[in-house]
């Protein structure tokens, strides 16, 4: 991660300098210290450039003078407007645009102290690159930002500021990293490992294998796992941060319904037997986004010790044809014991997503599950890019949700379920299909899972359209997301924690 320190406003005697500036401001703090100290060269460049401060409008100045190599001038918009939003991807696009420099100074202008930790946010969460697979790369090709210095008048309060931010930053750059990981790396067996490592921040972790999930009956997941070499695994974090019986002065409280999190880790989905073109299969390796979510947002909760009890559960499996896969045909009985007519084998993730969630809800009681899965093509055709879809039996829930993607730029948008689409399910030997047909594709898929939730509270998240970005955005650099990291973990803090 970029190194972050806060500290009072002080002009570096070289080095570079980035300021954000809000629309019809002038410079004013080490902004109107670096112009005097350059003879009035910022001021000019930006009368030169027009620039008007609009949101990641930048300017950057080589060599103005005073031993500035760069000085870097990012637009806020209006600032009275300039939310914490706005400020972290004004620190996104400063980061950017300093990243040929090995340090940098960032001077957020008149602004409360959180909002330096929001740009600081911003400035990591751009930052960061996976490269562990590159070798050969020049040492003068690489981006090299590796400190910033956040300056602020009050930057203890900062500082204060920044510390839940930075266990946000570890749980997305751990999603981004899983997410990133290539196939043949990143296993059932190799992801499980990757999350018992989560005990380090005391998270209570359990991996099942086949063994464990055939005596239980998960007969939905193993079906999809049963064409593959490698094993599938199912994996239980538990984050136990609301106190609770152990809560000083209290009598043993009885534990409170954790919130719960639910998975889709397909590690490759070729399709199966159902197999997909061979165009852009590659993208399939990220078919374990929503699993790598749900590591990424365990991660983040315990990272910043949230004071909540919340449960993950990831399905993992690899999704191969091979002459022990599963058939287009075949019929396979799920852990609640419905049967599912499997006629389409590229339609696993609800399968797998079956028994997680029959198992979750069955084992936690919780007051909600909330899953996350790259479920279906059909939601990148109705919303694009832009946001997930989300599907809900829970109005107040589906409201949070929303509420919470403005805030963090996670948009989500509501999508409808109803019993019109649950008939498309209708299957002529099993107790349904695995499949609705091309209309709706999104809508059925959900319609699936919502067979599996027991009538308990509960919001799908088809993340099919926002795990993978193919361009760079202010806080979120081209590759994996780690989208619904931010999300969740402001709907949590929002309205699940004590205190
Ligand atoms: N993992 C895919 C969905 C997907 C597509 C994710 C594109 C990311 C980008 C999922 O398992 C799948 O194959 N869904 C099928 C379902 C169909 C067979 C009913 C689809 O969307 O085509
Ligand atoms: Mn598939
Ligand atoms: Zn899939």
């Amino acid at each position: 991660m970029l190194d972050i320190t806060f500290a009072k406003p002080a002009l570096p005697e070289k080095g570079a300098l980035a300021l954000l500036l809000g629309e019809g401001e002038s410079l004013t703090g080490l902004g109107a210290a670096a112009d005097t100290a350059t003879g009035g060269a910022i001021a000019r460049a930006l009368a030169a450039a027009s620039f008007k401060g609009k949101k990641n409008e930048t300017v950057t100045i080589l060599a103005p003078g005073a031993g500035l190599s760069r000085v870097v001038v990012v637009g806020l918009g209006k600032r009275e407007e300039a939310d914490g939003r706005a400020t972290e991807e004004a620190g996104g696009t400063a980061a950017a645009a300093l990243s040929a420099e090995p340090a940098g100074v960032l001077d957020v202008g008149p602004a409360a102290p959180a909002r330096a930790a929001e740009a600081a946010l911003g400035a990591v969460l751009r930052a960061w690159r996976f490269d562990k697979y590159r070798t050969t790369e020049k040492p003068e090709d690489k981006p090299k930002l590796a400190r910033l210095t956040v300056a602020h008048a009050d930057a203890t309060k900062a500082r204060a500021a920044w510390t839940p931010l930075k266990g946000v930053a570890d749980g997305v750059f751990l999603a981004r990293e899983l997410v990133s990981e290539p196939p043949n790396v990143l296993t059932p067996a190799e992801m499980a490992e990757r999350c018992r490592a989560l005990a380090k921040l005391g998270i209570e972790v359990e991996v099942l294998g086949p063994k464990e999930m055939k005596k239980l009956g998960f007969g939905a997941l193993l079906g999809v796992a049963q064409g593959s070499a490698n094993e599938p695994r199912m994996v239980v974090m538990q984050w136990h941060g609301a106190g609770g019986a152990a809560a000083k002065g209290k009598r043993a409280a009885k534990a409170a319904r954790p919130l719960a999190f639910i998975g889709k880790g397909v590690t490759f989905d070729t399709g199966g037997i159902s197999l997909k073109p061979a165009a852009g299969m590659e993208d399939m390796k990220w078919d374990m986004a929503g699993a790598g979510t749900v590591v990424g947002l365990m991660a983040a909760l315990a990272g910043r010790k949230a004071k909540v009890d919340a449960v993950g559960l990831v399905g993992l499996v690899e999704n191969m044809p091979s002459g022990t896969a599963q058939r287009p045909g075949d019929v396979v009985k799920s852990y609640s014991g419905q049967t599912v007519e499997v006629l389409n084998t590229d339609a696993e993730g609800r399968l797998v997503l079956a028994d997680v969630l029959w198992y979750c809800q069955e084992r936690f009681d919780p007051a909600f599950m909330i899953d996350l899965a790259t479920l279906t093509g059909a939601i990148v055709i109705s919303l694009g890019h832009e946001n997930a879809g989300l599907f809900s039996n829970d109005d107040d829930l589906a409201q949070k949700l929303i509420a919470a993607g403005q805030a963090t730029g996670e948009g989500v948008w509501r999508m409808p379920l109803g019993e019109a689409y649950d008939k498309m399910l209708k299957s002529d030997i099993a107790d349904m299909k695995n499949i609705g047909g091309r209309p709706g594709g999104a809508v059925t898929a959900a319609q699936f899972l919502q067979r599996f939730v027991n009538g308990k509270p509960w919001a799908h998240l088809d993340i099919a359209g926002t795990a993978w970005s193919s361009k760079d955005k202010p806080c979120v650099p081209k590759g994996a997301t780690a989208f619904g990291v931010r999300l969740l973990d402001r709907l949590v803090a929002e309205h699940h924690e004590k205190g």
